[in-house]
């Protein structure tokens, strides 16, 4: 059984407060793009996992701390099966860059081992492990561009005509998102803090929805916004060198996508941003061109 599913990039992130439960509330937009991971599922006595890619695995850990192996072992506890399975990961998103390549590798484990278990739990059921999984989870599933509030797994689709030209930004060693809210908090703390009532009344801004809905690049791009960047730009100063390289090179606008370090610039179509690419990569820099909105985890004939 073979299963794709999709990185994404937060097309605005707004962090509240820190909860009780140790998240943060969130009003976020995702935005899954075509950057995939590939999830081969296969009968096996026990549960295994190996773990491939384009992208650079060595970071990926092999035991039950993986959320790919987690979800197949949830999956089966809460739906009485008692086979295992071997799945086969093949990565293209980049470890711990922010894009949700973990969560999209449970979510793809969860449609895999459904489709080869049969468990009929069906969609509502998967979202509801999704969920427990990890905050980004039930986005990876669900694809295509979404509001995200509560923990970011509380999910409403949002309209999105056409399509969204990106370039990424790879930015090498990854970042750990709690470390990157945990940073967010400490900066707040120390003055560079919302009033209290602005982390109360959290959410999109109503012209992100639009420009999304209208498929305008030109008018999502000076709405886009990331609060962790400012985090993520503490650990990796050369962020902010990338985001000005990249709108010096007529991207027409640059976030970090999620916790970071990979960066994504919005482009006005395909073929400026194969130019982008281009010119990025020319400058010495891992650039990737990809679009979305494109489809949650699927299973692939
Ligand atoms: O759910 P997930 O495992 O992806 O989250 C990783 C960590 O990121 C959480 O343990 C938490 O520290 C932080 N997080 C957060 N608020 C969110 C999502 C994640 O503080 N809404």
């Amino acid at each position: 059984m073979h299963v794709r599913a999709p990185g994404k990039i937060n097309v605005y992130l707004g962090v509240g407060a820190l909860r009780g439960d140790g998240y943060h509330s969130l009003a976020t937009v995702f935005q899954a793009v075509s950057l995939y991971e590939d999830v081969h599922a296969s009968p096996s006595d026990g549960f295994s996992l190996e773990v491939s890619g384009e992208v650079d695995v060595s970071g990926v850990p092999l035991d039950d701390r993986n959320l790919a192996l987690r979800a197949a072992k949830l999956l089966a506890a809460e739906t009485g099966v008692r086979d295992g399975v071997h799945l086969d990961i093949r990565k293209g998103v980049p470890v711990a860059g922010g894009m949700g390549g973990g969560s999209a590798d449970a979510a793809a484990a969860l449609v895999a081992c459904d489709a080869l278990w049969g468990t009929g739990i069906g969609s509502r059921g998967l979202h509801e492990l999704a969920a427990r999984l990890g905050a980004d989870v039930p986005f990876a599933l669900h694809g295509g561009t979404a509001v995200g509030t509560g923990r970011g797994d509380v999910l409403t689709p949002a309209l999105a005509r056409g399509r969204f030209d990106w370039v990424l930004v790879l930015g090498g060693r990854g970042l750990s998102t709690p470390e990157m809210y945990r940073r967010l908090d400490g900066l707040r703390a120390h003055g560079d803090s919302l009033a209290d009532d602005a982390l109360e009344l959290l959410e999109v801004p109503v012209a992100v929805l639009q420009a999304l809905r209208s498929g305008s690049a030109e008018e999502l791009a000076p709405v886009m916004m990331n609060d962790l960047e400012a985090a993520a730009v503490l650990d990796r100063a050369d962020i902010e060198l990338v985001l000005a390289d990249g709108v010096r090179m007529g991207a027409l606008t640059g976030i970090v996508s999620g916790s970071g370090p990979t960066t994504a610039f919005l482009c006005g179509g395909p073929e400026a941003a194969g130019a982008l690419r281009d010119e990025l990569r020319a400058s010495g820099r891992d650039a990737l061109h990809v679009h979305g909105p494109v489809p949650g985890a699927r299973v692939v004939d």
